[in-house]
């Protein structure tokens, strides 16, 4: 089969390798779609946080069809849809024609939602509904603005669809205001903002601007968005496109109430894979997701993993694999 490899000391490239075989409580999976993520990009370039394997075949994202399992109840061409659970890190990932997943990650493709679009969700749209799920435990539509940022990435724009489709008023937060404005407004967005007012280092308690916010870029902003949230409101975290430190005081905490809640996407446990995906299926508008999404062959994969660490790219990117 042919596959992506990346291996210290030589540039990735397209290659012919064996075909992997399931060992128990894991399924071969016949690869049609995967991904480019920012995780991706990394992996791609070889970076030692995210490439645990020497040599690896990266791809955080699986969409395709069961061949076969070994101690798992599944039908051979059945469609599913995998979402990290160490695919493309610590395990050989979807860049690849065949790819050996773990049993209990594997998510059956609902319906309503075709291989191709599953792979433009994608780790992205699942931590972005990840997010959603749990911003809307405590937060209603009508309690005030929520705040997206780094919203023309992969995270950020699928978070702007799905909220605003849900009815909360939604303000993107971008560095590329000149050139995303009108896509994050086609998106949803009622307000967009430049990352610059939110990046700079602030008060640790500011104006209260925002009933709740996702956030995927980390750092001096992470802690902005703290200072500037209202009584009660929650604040997702789930990456560190700015940077993964987090320089902000207790005060937000037990002045306001508000809450830092945590999403990784990788660990999701079985039962909230299903509830997220399900969700998916029907709260995102998969004609507007169409019109955020890129594709590439596998042989272009390379390229597309640094516009992606170079913040050239815009939603999602999808690759052709075996489709
Ligand atoms: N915890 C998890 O399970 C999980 C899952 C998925 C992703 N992530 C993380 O979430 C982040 C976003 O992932 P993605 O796939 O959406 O990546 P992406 O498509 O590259 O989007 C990231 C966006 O962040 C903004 N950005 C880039 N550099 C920045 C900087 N220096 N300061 C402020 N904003 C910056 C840009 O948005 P604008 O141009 O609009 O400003 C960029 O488009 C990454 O850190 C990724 O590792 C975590």
């Amino acid at each position: 089969m042919r596959a992506v490899v990346v291996e210290q000391g030589r540039a990735p490239a397209l290659l012919d390798r064996p075909e992997p075989e399931p060992h128990d409580g894991e399924v071969l999976v016949e690869v049609l779609w995967s991904g480019v993520n920012y995780k991706d990009g990394l992996a791609l370039r070889g970076d030692p946080g995210v490439a645990r394997i020497d040599p690896l075949v990266p791809g955080i994202d699986v969409v395709g069809r069961v061949v076969s399992g070994h101690g798992v109840a599944v039908d051979a061409g059945d469609l599913v849809v995998v979402n990290g659970a160490g695919l493309g890190e610590t395990r050989p990932g979807g860049y690849a024609e065949r790819v050996v997943v773990p049993g209990d990650a594997l998510v059956a493709l609902p319906e309503a939602v075709s291989p191709r679009r599953a792979a433009a969700v994608g780790t992205a749209g699942f931590t972005a509904m990840l997010s959603v799920l749990r911003l809307e435990r405590d937060v209603a539509p009508g309690d005030g603005e929520i705040v997206v940022t780094g919203a023309a990435g992969g995270v950020g724009s699928v978070a702007v669809m799905l909220l605003a489709r849900l009815g909360y008023s939604v303000t993107a937060s971008t560095g590329r205001l000149e050139t995303e404005s009108d896509y994050l407004r086609s998106l949803g967005a009622t307000s967009v903002v430049d990352r610059a007012e939110l990046a700079a280092e602030g008060r640790p308690l500011q104006r209260a601007r925002w009933a709740g916010a996702i956030d995927s870029v980390g750092s001096s902003t992470l802690a902005s968005l703290l200072a500037q949230t209202s009584w009660g409101g929650v604040v997702t975290a789930c990456g560190l496109a700015q940077g993964s430190d987090l320089p902000t005081t207790v005060l937000p905490f037990i002045l306001r109430g508000v809450t830092l809640a945590g999403v990784n996407s990788v660990d999701a446990p079985p039962a909230l894979r299903r509830t997220a995906w399900h969700r998916l299926a029907t709260d995102l508008d998969l004609d507007l997701l169409d019109s955020a999404t890129a594709e590439v062959d596998l042989a272009d994969v390379v390229d597309a993993g640094r516009r992606v660490l170079a913040g050239e790219t815009r939603g999602r990117t999808v690759v052709r694999v075996g489709a």
